[in-house]
């Protein structure tokens, strides 16, 4: 399989159903919408809706309820870059290539660009209870893709990354739980979610939760290698974040070169637990696989 092409193919086809789902530029609230879709038409690997599709595909999943449970991921983790790079944060001016939202609009829309983003992730989402009124499936969706972008979720890991800045009292234990929560929930969500809709089981619900939490740490480990390793020009985000804004990484904690074996591991446990599934999906063990060397 040309994993690359592959996953070309695939992120064009999201691409248009995230296009179907922005918001349109008017009224006299129309920066809002501007900075919207500025944000989230910048690009990005589009990761998570891919994760979401293929684990639906995974278990049979065939309807376009999913496009805009999509949609509405997408709209979150681009909230969360946003918010990630005000200058409270941290403070980055570039993402994706492209100024970040609130260098281009300011600090205030910034910020409502967030707020924007994640309200319009639930009010799309909603609509896949009038696209299938009795499916009971996304009411349970619904409540998984809430829950794991709140406190118990990716709001909860920022907290205490944030708070965490500049401490020299981080445990392992503690950075797991920051990884679990900022990284791996939304992963957690992607591929959940997708299992939910295309009626998996309850067991394999929860194996696809356990291996999205592992793809999310191993994300995340890389991400902190690659801030450390890379250039602004192939990430499209500054190097040396993280250490400009005092954060202890994985990289910190466990050195870059026990960093860089532990996402390769990581990864592979996810891949040997994938494989316990009775259902196969190619494609998606590919992509876990790339993940492992990407570089950006
Ligand atoms: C960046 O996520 C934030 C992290 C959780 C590391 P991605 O690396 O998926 O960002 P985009 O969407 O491709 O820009
Ligand atoms: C961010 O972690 C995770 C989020 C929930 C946004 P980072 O702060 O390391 O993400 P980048 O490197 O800015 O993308
Ligand atoms: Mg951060
Ligand atoms: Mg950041
Ligand atoms: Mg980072």
């Amino acid at each position: 399989m040309d994993i690359k092409a592959e996953i070309d193919r695939r992120t064009q086809e999201i691409e248009k159903i995230i296009g179907s789902y922005l918001p349109k530029e008017e009224g006299y609230q129309k920066t809002i919408m501007e900075a919207m879709n500025y944000s989230i038409l910048a690009g990005g690997k589009r990761l998570r809706p891919m994760l979401m599709q293929e684990t639906y595909r995974l278990f049979g999943g065939k309807s376009r309820v999913i496009e805009p449970f999509m949609a509405a991921i997408v709209m979150i983790h681009t909230y969360s870059l946003v918010h990630d790079d005000l200058p409270a944060m941290d403070n980055d001016e570039y993402r994706r290539g492209k100024k970040t939202t609130h260098a281009v609009y300011g600090e205030a829309m910034g910020i409502l660009a967030g707020d924007a983003l994640l309200n319009y992730a639930y009010e799309t989402a909603a609509t896949a209870f009038e696209m299938e009124p009795e499916n009971p499936a996304i009411g349970r969706a619904f409540i998984v893709l809430t829950r794991k972008a709140g406190i118990y979720g990716m709001v909860g890991g920022q907290t205490v990354d944030v708070e965490s800045e500049g401490t020299h009292d981080m445990t392992r234990e503690k950075l797991d739980f920051i990884y679990r929560l900022k990284t791996s929930a939304l992963l957690e969500s992607s591929m959940l979610i997708g299992a939910i809709l295309a009626g998996a089981t309850k067991n394999e619900q929860k194996l696809i939760e356990e291996i999205a939490g592992e793809v999310g740490l191993a994300f995340q480990i890389q991400d902190d290698i690659l801030d450390v390793t890379s250039t602004m020009e192939v990430l499209g985000k500054p190097i040396g974040s993280d250490e400009k804004n005092h954060k202890f990484t994985y990289v910190t904690f466990e050195g870059l070169d026990k960093a860089k074996a532990d996402v390769a591991e990581i990864s592979e446990r996810a891949i040997a637990h994938m494989n316990t599934l009775v259902v196969k999906n190619e494609f998606l063990t590919e992509l876990l696989r790339y993940l492992i060397s990407r570089e950006k």
